[in-house]
């Protein structure tokens, strides 16, 4: 079965003709907690819930030096027969590269398959870690490098892979879909991997088909694949540090004074958010949106780094990130660590190639590989 990616996903939470479901819908674990990072002398933060290290972002080097950087960049790139690809989240600059030299920049499910098909050598993936293994699982034979090969996801370190395991044990008779944003010997456990451009449509064709579904980890994606399916489904407690602090009452009282403006919203947005936006979807669903959606003024829930694209694609508009309560301003620290100095530094080094252990590589790539076969466009 296929399915098209092709428009953004409307949201019927604003329309009348949407059943409400009786579905059962548990969340098992209370949301993680992860505290402001603090930070530690020698360039890094730590979180201290989970005392991982996040690199500082390096500050963008003005005129000269950013040229140098770019030219040096543009050079290793050929030299390491290596392509370019960034996810909308990280730095400006490298997203601007990755055009510029052929590479590419997109969405988290496009980002595996455009890896997977690329004929390159080498693969650069500026992202975030999972992003990285995924590329590596699904091109074993390519050395696949990263700005950061230490870069995290909140919904990647709240899904321990023995804890998850044990959650699965107990439930037997359900089908287990992850998210993409979850380590190598999570997928390794599961049948389905899926990523925002495609969890709804999934759940919705295993719901069809009669299977109750084990959801992990973000919470607020599954609740709002559950509304849109009528699913039924256990979900583990994970959130996003970036998407849960956007604010609902801040983001009504915007949208009240600015007459006219429509609210995109990534679905790792808490509810209350979702309930009030125009359209719901994955990143690249937000970019496509304002093409068919008028109006002067977005409003975006998700990263700031996709403002950068959506400014580039539709000149002629205005976007500005939706309000948050927290502290990470709607900018995910893991994915700014990706910058033209880092990326520069690595290409130079060649060091901390992705490696992912070759049984749990084998084992993860089948719910990947399922989940590129159902949502490949039809020829
Ligand atoms: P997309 O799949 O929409 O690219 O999202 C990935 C992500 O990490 C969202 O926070
Ligand atoms: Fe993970 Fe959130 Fe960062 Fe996306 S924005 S990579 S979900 S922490």
């Amino acid at each position: 079965m296929t399915m098209s990616t092709a428009n953004p996903i409307d949201n019927p939470a604003r329309s009348p003709a949407t059943p409400a479901s009786t579905a059962p819908f548990t969340a098992p674990f209370r949301e993680f907690s992860f505290d402001l990072p603090q930070p530690l002398p020698g360039g890094e933060l730590r979180c201290t819930a989970c005392s991982t290290r996040v690199r500082i972002p390096e500050p963008t080097p003005d005129g000269a030096a950013r040229a140098q950087l770019r030219a040096r960049a543009r050079e290793l790139l050929a030299s390491r027969s290596a392509v370019l690809m960034a996810h909308y989240y990280v730095d400006a600059d490298v997203q601007d590269l990755a055009i510029e030299t052929q590479g590419f920049v997109g969405d988290s499910l496009e980002l595996a398959r455009y890896g997977q098909e690329h004929p390159a050598r080498n693969l650069v993936v500026c992202g975030v870690r999972f992003m990285g293994e995924t590329a590596k699982i699904l091109s074993p034979d390519k050395e696949v490098w990263m700005p950061d090969p230490h870069a995290d996801c909140s919904l990647d370190m709240g899904c321990p892979p023995e804890t998850f395991s044990r959650f699965c044990d107990a439930h037997p008779n359900r089908t287990v879909v992850v998210y993409a944003n979850t380590s190598a010997a999570v997928k390794a456990r599961a049948d389905w991997v899926v990523t925002s451009s495609c969890a709804v449509h999934v759940v919705r064709h295993l719901a069809d088909q009669g299977h109750k579904i084990l959801w992990a980890p973000d919470c607020h994606l599954g609740s709002y694949v559950q509304r849109q399916t009528g699913a039924d489904m256990l979900v583990w407690g994970g959130s996003c540090i970036v998407h849960r602090e956007f604010d609902a009452a801040s983001v009504r009282s915007l949208l009240q004074r600015r007459e006219g403006a429509r609210l995109l919203a990534h679905p790792e947005s808490p509810a209350d958010v979702l309930e009030q936006a125009d359209m719901v979807g994955s990143t690249t669903a937000i970019l496509r949106a304002p093409a068919t959606l008028d109006a002067a003024l977005y409003v975006v829930a998700t990263d700031g780094g996709l403002l950068h694209r959506l400014r580039q694609a539709y000149p002629g508009k205005e976007f500005v990130g939706a309000p948050t309560l927290g502290v990470h301003g709607g900018r995910c620290p893991w994915m700014s660590a990706n910058g033209l100095a880092s990326l520069v530094r690595v290409l130079e080094s060649r060091a901390s190639a992705i490696e992912v252990d070759p049984g749990l590589a084998e084992r993860a790539r089948i719910p990947i590989e399922r989940m590129l076969a159902f949502t490949r466009p039809a020829p």
